[in-house]
């Protein structure tokens, strides 16, 4: 279209979503680990910018503190389609709409380009719609069409094939390009005497028509990133599209991925073409993982960094981490938030990091929790050394220096304080600060006794 200005995006999202049969509002339902609703708004953006608005509805209040810059539109009462519609057009007349782009918000597999080429043919009507040709209309509302121009859209729980025919397989898509001013005068003639009792949007398209209005179907053959999700399985379903689709991109980019099928990875995370990712493995939120990083089997990454030439070994576990330049990780270590890992630091098998810094080349190979932690370059944390950070109330810090070295199973109790290049002896509980260069033992001293028998 050549003036977008006048454009805006409205987002349907304040049904039940009652075929969940949970809590929480449908859209916050989750694929790859962010909610579905962040899918569309993604999708939407590029095109649209700041002019997109959602309904709420259905838990509004959790619904807007999960998208906290977007636009909201209440729907107190969630009469329908056609009446989300409703309430939404005074704010998005008031905002300046004169075309307005309705999608529902259950379509997380949406792409910015399926939107783009449907505006573009639907430039030119009154009221556009999207349909999609399914082997099975399932619960789709059913397109009509006599001599190719479509008639009316009927719900799925409305279609009776003995009026209307065996159903076609085209289906609403549930994504609308509309005239304001048109929407405006049709609304008010919505009824809800059908079987679902509500006001469905979908009518819209029969009175645009009798209205004799431009009306158009737009077919988009089966493009899969019009499907809807309504159901667990149909959110699994998604899921699972979605994870093939992304895999396929980044191996397209030059992104090495072994075991493809069985990656999940985020499209809102970014691979380096060269990284080396072998799946089974998760990585989710905005994770980076670069160039010549390798990522081993069973690995969780989320909101994390890995930089170059890092290696994450088989079955970690990383949450808001930061991982620097050829770092390694595990096998088996677990990064809990505001872990961070300097340039060549290892932590190895069993370690344990949240809210600490291992720094430059410092290591913790084995067994060790380490929390609220600043750890100086080339330090070596021995097998099972943790801080004692928690004295059951409140956390305390504990700060090592540079090339400490920290015998085995040695219990730091913060807040504490070791000098660089101090030595703390095997098996030690250090409660009090320790000096650079100091030897420190804290243990009792073995005595050897001859054996009763
Ligand atoms: C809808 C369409 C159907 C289409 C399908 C595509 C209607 C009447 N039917 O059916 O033709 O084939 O989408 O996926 O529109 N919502 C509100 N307020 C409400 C009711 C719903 O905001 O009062 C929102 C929902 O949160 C959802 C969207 O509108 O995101 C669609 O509602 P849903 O109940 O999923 O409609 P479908 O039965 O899937
Ligand atoms: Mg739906």
């Amino acid at each position: 279209m050549a003036d977008m200005s006048s454009c805006v995006a409205l987002v349907l999202a304040a049904g039940k979503g009652t075929r969940m049969r949970s809590q929480k509002p449908k859209v916050l339902h989750r694929l790859l680990d962010a909610p579905m609703l962040a899918y569309v708004i993604s999708a939407l953006s590029p095109v649209f910018q700041d002019r997109i608005f959602a309904v709420s509805g259905h838990l509004a209040e959790s619904l807007e503190e999960a998208f906290p810059g977007l636009k909201f539109i209440r729907q107190t009462e969630q009469l329908g389609t056609g009446h989300a519609l409703a309430c939404a057009l005074p704010a998005l007349e008031a905002a300046g709409a004169a075309k307005i782009l309705v999608l529902n918000g259950d379509a997380p597999l949406v792409t910015t380009e399926t939107i783009e080429s449907f505006l573009q043919k639907a430039a030119g009507a009154d009221l556009a719609f999207a349909s999609i040709t399914l082997p099975d209309p399932c619960a789709y509302g059913r397109v009509l069409r006599k001599d190719g121009q479509v008639t009316e859209i009927v719900e799925a729980k409305d279609y009776d094939p003995g009026l209307y025919g065996q159903p076609s397989g085209e289906v609403n898509a549930g994504l609308y390009l509309l005239d304001a001013a048109a929407a405006r005068k049709l609304l008010p003639l919505l009824r809800n005497d059908n079987k679902n009792g509500e006001y469905y949007l979908t009518d819209l398209i029969g009175l645009g028509l009798a209205a004799g209005l431009k009306v158009l179907g737009i077919p988009c053959g089966d493009d899969p990133s019009l499907l809807g999700v309504n159901s667990p399985a149909e959110l699994a379903d998604a899921e699972d599209l979605l994870a093939a689709r992304t895999t396929k991109a980044l191996l397209a980019s030059g992104a090495l991925i072994h075991n493809p099928g069985a990656a999940r990875i985020s499209p809102f995370a970014q691979i380096e073409p060269g990284a080396d990712i072998t799946a089974p493995c998760e990585i989710y939120g905005s994770s980076t993982i670069a160039a010549g990083a390798k990522v081993g089997p069973y690995c969780v990454i989320i909101n994390s960094r890995i930089g170059q030439d890092a290696q994450i070994r088989p079955f970690c576990h990383l949450e808001d981490a930061v991982i620097e330049t050829a770092c390694i990780v595990g096998p088996y270590a677990r990064l809990r938030p505001g872990a961070k890992m300097e340039e060549g630091a290892h932590a190895g098998n069993f370690v344990e990091l949240k809210k600490t810094t291992l720094g430059k080349g410092a290591k913790a190979n084995h067994l060790s929790y380490l929390g609220d932690a600043e750890i100086g370059a080339n330090a070596n944390i021995g097998a099972g050394a943790i801080t004692c950070n928690y004295d059951g109330q409140r956390k305390f810090r504990t700060t090592i220096g540079e090339k400490a070295f920290i015998g085995s199973n040695s219990a730091l109790v913060a807040p504490v304080a070791i000098g660089a290049g101090a030595l703390v002896g095997a098996g030690s509980v250090i409660t009090e600060d320790v000096p650079p260069d100091a030897l420190a033992l804290a243990r009792g001293r073995q005595a050897n006794k001859p054996r009763k028998k």
